[in-house]
């Protein structure tokens, strides 16, 4: 049994009080909070064995270049992938955005005639498809936009059911023998909907195209296993995983990344560099990781990592769901409505809603008077909006350590919305 009480006890942020109220924290979507292990490792790696990895004799850059391939490794054993040397399938990056754009670079790399041979793969030319859903973050959405103006690519997706869920019913249409990638989201940030992408990770390799899972929303929350799923490659950011911000990782499929030609240029991802012809780049994971990595918050990522599963994904998810059970009755409040599934069915605990005649600015003033975060807006999810009739909206959003209280607390201010700004 895990003491989810003493699991929130472990973050300091949570144990203040907002406008004359304790704090409710309920904008993990957003980003997550640390606990206490995940920020001292961060400032003990700056205090005992700060350097530079995968360069330097000396004892510290050896210990530092020791930690960094262990927290990579913690990493791929959360989501289920390789890790051994000469295997290993996570390569770090600066975020979840930053990982997407690195695949649609170095697909944009590949057709121009970048990489070797086995990179033709990732080509694309005009009459090529780019299949992406609505449900789609901007980081999914505009970088595959991108690169589909780039290489002539024709840009195509798939649509949400009335409440919000990525629509399989329709896949041989959108997916067709034109399409070479198809970028999905495993869950949506603003609907909570995890989407079912069996049969779209199927329908994809049945046609031959590469599939992206956009994992940012549903490693924190739910057990995943990128090789049970079958996905080529994966994008998730550590700061919404109970780590720290400026880092993030993308899982790819071992022969996938072989294939990859590099989309960053620079120091620490080249074997060989000439004045006069070709550069010959490293193998993976360093081909991808130009630069000087930020070496203390992937350390920092692999103890989060570790916490995560030494609390259980599965009693986490198990957690989760009964904020989100509570969440859900917001949309037994008059004039309040849901954007996503109202059922607690294959979905976390994020819930967006529309109140009603009060516009989503006042209603986070509102509720952040009574001391309780969400966040509003557009969520970095235009389409999705729209999709609702809307162009902004309100989002309540679990971590491990909410409550069921916690929950309780939004739905009690929620009640008192529309009667103070004497919505009709
Ligand atoms: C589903 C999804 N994808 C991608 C991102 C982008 O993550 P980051 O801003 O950490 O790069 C987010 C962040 O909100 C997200 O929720």
């Amino acid at each position: 049994m895990v003491d989810f009480k003493a699991i929130r006890d472990e973050f300091p942020i949570l144990d203040q009080e907002i406008h004359g109220h304790p704090l409710v924290y309920l904008d993990s979507a957003a980003t997550s909070q640390k606990p206490e292990c995940v920020i001292d490792a961060e400032a003990n790696f700056y205090r005992t064995i700060n350097a530079g990895v995968h360069r330097g004799a000396h004892e510290l850059a050896a210990r530092s270049t020791v930690a960094f391939e262990e927290a990579r490794a913690k990493v791929a054993k959360l989501v289920g992938a390789n890790a051994a040397e000469g295997e290993e399938e996570i390569v770090v990056t600066g975020g979840a955005t930053a990982g997407l754009n690195l695949l649609a670079t170095a697909f944009g790399n590949a057709s121009l005639g970048r990489g070797e041979e086995a990179a033709k793969r990732f080509a694309l030319k005009p009459g090529d498809e780019i299949v992406v859903s609505r449900a789609e973050h901007h980081s999914v959405l505009l970088p595959f936009q991108e690169l589909a103006y780039r290489t002539g690519a024709t840009f195509k997706w798939i649509d949400l059911t009335e409440d919000g869920r990525v629509r399989t019913d329709n896949l041989e249409e959108v997916i067709t023998d034109r399409t070479k990638v198809v970028a999905v989201t495993h869950v949506g940030n603003t609907t909570g909907a995890i989407t079912n992408v069996a049969p779209i990770i199927k329908r994809a390799h049945e046609v031959g195209a590469v599939f992206i899972l956009d994992a940012c929303q549903s490693v924190p929350h739910l057990k995943v296993d990128f090789h049970a799923l079958d996905v080529d490659f994966a994008a998730w950011s550590a700061h919404k995983m109970y780590g720290p911000t400026g880092v993030g990782f993308l899982y790819g499929k071992r022969e996938m990344l072989e294939a990859l030609p590099p989309a960053n240029f620079g120091g620490s991802m080249v074997e060989l560099a000439y004045m006069d012809h070709e550069a010959q780049y490293m193998a993976p994971p360093a081909r991808f990781e130009a630069g000087t990595q930020p070496v203390a918050q992937v350390v920092a990522a692999g103890v989060a990592a570790e916490w995560m599963m030494n609390i259980g994904m599965e009693n986490i998810e198990a957690h989760e769901k009964t904020i989100s059970a509570e969440l859900l009755k917001l949309g037994d409040i008059n004039g309040i409505r849901i954007l996503g599934p109202r059922e607690n069915v294959d979905r976390i605990g994020t819930v967006a809603f529309d109140v009603k005649g009060v516009h989503p600015h006042d209603v986070g003033q509102f509720i952040d008077a009574q001391g309780i975060a969400i966040r509003v807006g557009h969520h970095c999810a235009q389409p999705v909006h729209r999709h609702f009739g809307l162009y902004a909206s309100n989002r309540a959003s679990s971590g491990v350590y909410n409550s069921v209280a916690d929950a309780q607390a939004l739905v009690e201010a929620a009640k008192g919305i529309r009667p103070f700004f004497g919505a009709e």
